[in-house]
């Protein structure tokens, strides 16, 4: 059991920069613990969002900004700023707060290219600052499960891992398809974009650095040519709305889901956003008539310098949005679905299951988002405290996603050096 203990004397002052769903998932964490962490100021471009932060957090208008450079310009007393603006916009800010000195909590990925995140790391180093990315599954308890069994050695050594991550079709079509991660040169190439946790992941648990790999997978279906006869380019329009598994009618509005970051302004009703949204927005698109260039299936295998090998798979055509990993060791196999966890020891046939249902669905994955906030927060208030990882691992982690990326392009297998 971890002990909740927190030796800072006053609370960790931060700065949050876009204030979205990811910050609004964090300063849950400042609503339990005002006395550890308190919001000090806001920069947001969306007014409305602006204003319910303010408002709840009590902070002057002059501590909220639209711009983050009207913010570094006059800097507030603050200990940290959290950057949580889409990833286009995590480089340029990250630099402006290290070089104002203050310690970040970044959330992924890092930047856009490896240059800038190897950027962010030694400016960081250099100026003495912590950087800390928000890899949340480091801190879930059903991932951390796993790490304790590997690390335990309890099983012996690692051989081989296969792991999956299956996207789900509505999140997919919501986030990749129709939405704000749908072309690389806004975020990042998908496996960078949705799966740097997974390699993040993979390299927690082997625990030694990736020799080479290869990489294949393309954008497969949503493409303009692949449009069903009489289909229309908005579904609430469409003939064949009513039988379409991808229709924006029926995940917006009928089953209502992937509807949290629809702004309602004051005066105006949930259904009549839809229906704008439908009509107008870009969440109203069909999904073969996006402008979106990021693929829709991907494989990657590594060969670790240990000799272990790595098979990764990330998937959108799932009904499921999860993550199934089979660890197979020299004395036994682990296996889950962050549901249910199976550990097998070959000898004896010993098997152990531990039952993540009352969890997995649980808000803030599974308390893992409010774990990685206390952790920074500590690690600010106490020097004995580290953080559970470090820049350094995080632009290991981006590095092979990038690279990954080169040799689905070449079709290449990519040997990888020390990166300096
Ligand atoms: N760690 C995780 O598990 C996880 C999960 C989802 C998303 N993310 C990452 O979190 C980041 C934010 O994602 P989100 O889902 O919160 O997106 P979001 O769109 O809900 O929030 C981003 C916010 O930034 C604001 N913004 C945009 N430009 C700005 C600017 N120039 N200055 C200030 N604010 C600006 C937007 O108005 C918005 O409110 C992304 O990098 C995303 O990849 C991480």
């Amino acid at each position: 059991m971890e002990q909740d203990v927190f030796l800072g004397d006053s609370p960790v002052r931060i700065v949050a920069i876009g204030a979205g769903n990811r910050t609004n998932k964090y300063l849950e964490y400042v609503r339990m613990h005002p006395d550890r962490l308190q919001l000090v100021g806001v920069v947001e471009v969306n007014a409305n969002r602006m204003q319910r932060i303010a408002e709840e957090f009590k902070l002057d208008s002059n501590h909220c900004f639209a711009d983050y450079n009207d913010f570094f310009a006059h800097p507030l007393p603050a200990d940290a700023v959290l950057i949580a603006t889409p990833e286009n916009l995590h480089y340029d800010p990250c630099i402006k707060a290290i070089e104002a000195g203050y310690h970040v909590l970044l959330e992924k990925p890092i930047a856009q290219t490896l240059e800038e995140c190897n950027d962010i790391a030694v400016r960081a180093q250099r100026k003495g600052v912590l950087v800390g990315v928000c890899h949340v599954l480091r801190y879930h308890p059903y991932f951390m499960k796993i790490k304790e069994i590997v690390d335990s050695d309890e099983l012996g050594a690692v051989i081989s891992i296969n792991h999956t991550a299956s996207v789900g079709l509505d999140r997919s079509l919501h986030g990749f398809v129709r939405g704000l991660w749908s072309k690389e040169e806004n975020t990042n190439p998908m496996l960078i974009a949705k799966c740097c946790h997974d390699i993040d992941l993979l390299l927690w648990l082997t625990r030694t650095p990736c020799k080479r790999l290869t990489s294949f997978g393309s954008l497969r279906w949503f493409r303009s040519e692949n449009a069903p006869m009489n289909s229309s380019d908005r579904c609430i329009n469409c003939h064949i709305e009513a039988k379409c598994p991808y229709s924006a009618v029926d995940l917006y509005y009928n089953r209502r889901d992937w509807i949290s970051n629809f702004d309602i302004p004051e005066g105006r009703t949930l259904n009549e956003v839809l229906l704008e949204e439908l009509r107008h927005g870009r969440y109203g698109r069909c999904v073969f008539h996006c402008d979106n260039d990021v693929v829709d299936h991907q494989i990657l295998s590594m060969e670790m310098e240990s000799g272990v090998t790595v098979n990764f798979s990330m998937d959108i055509f799932t009904s499921d949005d999860c993550r199934e990993t089979h660890v197979k060791l020299t004395h036994g196999e682990i296996d889950g679905n962050e549901v249910r966890l199976r550990v097998r020891k070959f000898r004896d046939n010993e098997e152990r299951v531990f039952d993540f249902s009352h969890i997995s669905k649980k808000p803030f994955h599974a308390g893992a988002d409010l774990k990685l906030v206390d952790d920074f927060v500590k690690a600010l208030s106490c020097k004995e405290h580290k953080l559970r990882t470090s820049i350094e691992n995080s632009v290991e982690s981006h590095r092979i996603c990038y690279e990954a990326e080169r040799s689905r392009l070449t079709g290449k297998t990519i040997e990888l050096g020390s990166y300096s």
